[in-house]
């Protein structure tokens, strides 16, 4: 994705990471940097770092971290493109116009959403012709009014291969572009068909209004129950909620079931804030998009088996986000369709109101595996539930629930406190021994991804990055470096890659910094990135420094290629000695 160097360099001079964060996150100075909570992962001490000199983030506790772009790519859950028209909406610079192959990409796209909308007309319409009656009664009697059919927009794919596909070629789409659209598929025989066939059609529309994929069911108990729509060029599963295009202007509330048709119905009953994940798996991105456009959320999951687990996973993930959460259950283990169906809105909304947040839930469900009668159970309860209480962080809620805790158990709040106390106290310690390997693990695991060489090579990978970090930050060693290092005796490929990058640009007169790299990285990349540039932070460089990473990389690529002396050069069989030399010492 190219876009301007001159372009990207008038955007980032707008858009200096210390403004563009300042909106998100409060920072503190701190010499030249500033710190602040990280606004990617749940955290009470500040160790989310600015650099505004680098023009660049990173976060200690998570990792993440990169540029600007890559800063708002992740906090608006944008990809590269939208990110940097959002800065430059955010300061005013215009757009360059599209290079060939964006444009390429970017009008499928569109075409991908004009299908969409197409293809939910032609559904929508087929309900009222006779080919859709079966459909329009289903939803009849679902009690799905027909003012609820329209408000969202329902439809049906008739019993036939091509349905769909004949309609929207009259209109002029190609079938690949219905491919890339999820709309039809190829057959082995090479011919298109409809994919979504004799379902009734549930539109899935994005907060823009763009209706970027389809929910289909089938009528009756056959399998598979859904086919939706996997990830396209308009459209991706974790980056959106069913319904929050209507959702999302209802409060800070939003109720979240597990359906398409819990939503619905939740809607026609006047619930009009209340989402679906599409899918039941549960992507960090989804929550930080509920945690966006709701500070409190009341989760209504099934209460069978899978239901409660998924409870108690979302629960989890949720509050790590700072959100206010709640737990609704349904009686009889109804889901909310049914139990709005036989016991009318009113009810629903005494549910709602009586919801209880995570922590009363588990104590509740906690105290079901105890017989209260005993002593025994008492005090096994009592223990548990200490636990369970120790873990919130604030004296307010904490002596909340203690209170709890005290009438169903007819035990002081005092000694409940007391106890709570102690458990904190003994965790905190552990904690503490705990947590450090662990952050350590998780960022080299992350690494590893990014650069599985690193392991293989460590000294040469060691180098590499010093070096890299440093011509990052002080671009004028490049000429120094190039002459003396060729791209191919960088050991790893991800180094290599990005050694190459910047000796292209270069060569070519164009700037090296951090933000030109964003284009051509994803956010693990960058993260990687950032961290060599951290490293090397407030460290003198000097012309000898860059010389021996040089020298060291030299050394270990010379030792790789022994295999083969015939083909050495001399100074190559003189680095080879070297290293070979070091390695002894
Ligand atoms: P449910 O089975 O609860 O479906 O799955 P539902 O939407 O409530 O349908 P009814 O009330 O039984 O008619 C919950 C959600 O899980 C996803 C869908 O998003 C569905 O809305 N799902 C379920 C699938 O994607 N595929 C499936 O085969 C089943
Ligand atoms: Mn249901």
């Amino acid at each position: 994705m190219a876009l301007p160097d001159s372009f990207i360099q008038e955007l980032l001079s707008k858009n200096d990471i210390e403004s563009v964060a300042s909106s998100y996150v409060a920072f503190k100075r701190r010499g030249r940097n500033l710190v602040g909570l990280c606004p990617f992962h749940g955290e009470k001490t500040a160790s989310f770092n600015l650099y505004p000199e680098t023009n660049s983030f990173y976060c200690f506790g998570c990792g993440a971290g990169g540029d600007v772009i890559t800063f708002i790519k992740r906090i608006e859950n944008l990809d590269y493109i939208d990110a940097v028209k959002f800065l430059a909406d955010r300061s005013g610079v215009k757009m360059p116009e599209q290079t060939h192959e964006n444009d390429q990409i970017s009008r499928l796209r569109l075409r991908i959403l004009e299908a969409n909308r197409e293809a939910a007309r032609i559904f929508h319409a087929a309900l009222y012709r006779p080919e859709g009656k079966v459909a329009l009664d289903y939803y009849h009697s679902r009690g799905y009014t027909d003012a609820t059919i329209k408000h969202f927009g329902l439809g049906f794919a008739p019993a036939e291969w091509d349905y769909l596909l004949k309609a929207l070629r009259q209109k002029g789409f190609k079938d690949d572009e219905l491919i890339a659209a999820f709309l039809a598929a190829r057959g082995r025989n090479g011919g298109t068909y409809d994919v979504f066939r004799n379902r009734v059609m549930i539109p899935i529309i994005d907060i823009r209004g763009n209706v970027v994929g389809f929910g289909g069911r089938v009528l009756d108990d056959s399998k598979p129950k859904y086919i939706n729509t996997e990830s396209t060029l308009a459209f991706s599963k974790s980056r959106n909620l069913f319904a929050l295009n209507f959702a999302k202007n209802a409060g800070r509330e939003l109720n979240l079931c597990e359906g398409y048709m819990d939503v619905i119905a939740m809607h026609q009953a006047g619930f009009t804030n209340t989402v679906a994940a599409l899918g039941t798996s549960f992507p960090e991105e989804q929550m930080q998009l509920i945690a966006r456009y709701a500070d409190r959320i009341n989760l209504i999951f099934d209460a069978d088996g899978a239901g409660q687990k998924a409870t108690r996973r979302a629960i989890d993930n949720l509050r790590k986000t700072g959100l206010d959460v709640r737990v609704v259950t349904i009686p009889n283990g109804k889901d909310p369709d049914e139990f709005i169906k036989n016991n009318g809105a009113a009810a629903f909304k005494l549910l709602l109101d009586r919801a209880a947040n995570a922590v009363e839930h588990r104590l509740l469900e906690l105290g079901k595996n105890h017989n209260l009668q005993t002593s025994e159970g008492k005090l096994a309860y009592y223990h548990e539930a200490a636990k369970l209480l120790a873990v919130l962080d604030s004296p307010v809620e904490r002596d909340l629930y203690a209170g709890r805790l005290s009438e169903i158990l007819s035990v002081s709040k005092e000694a409940i406190l007391q106890e709570i106390d102690s458990v904190r106290q003994k965790k905190q310690r552990q904690e503490i021994k705990q947590q450090l390997p662990n952050l350590i693990r998780q960022e080299k695991r992350e690494m590893q991804s990014v650069n599985p060489d690193a392991v293989k090579f460590e000294r040469a990978a060691a180098a590499e990055e010093s070096l890299l970090g440093t011509l990052i930050l002080h671009p004028d060693y490049i000429r120094q470096v190039r002459a003396t290092l060729p791209a191919e005796q960088m050991m790893t490929e991800f180094n290599r890659g990005l050694y190459q990058r910047l000796l292209d640009r270069d060569r070519q007169g164009l700037l090296v910094e951090l933000a030109f790299l964003a284009a051509d990285y994803d956010e693990a990349g960058m993260a990687y990135i950032a961290r060599m540039v951290r490293d090397v932070g407030d460290r003198i460089v000097n012309p000898e420094e860059v010389a021996r990473c040089a020298a060291v990389i030299r050394e270990e690529y010379a030792l790789r290629h022994m295999n083969d002396p015939s083909s050495a050069s001399d100074e190559d069989i003189q680095a080879m000695m070297e290293a070979l030399r070091k390695r002894k010492q």
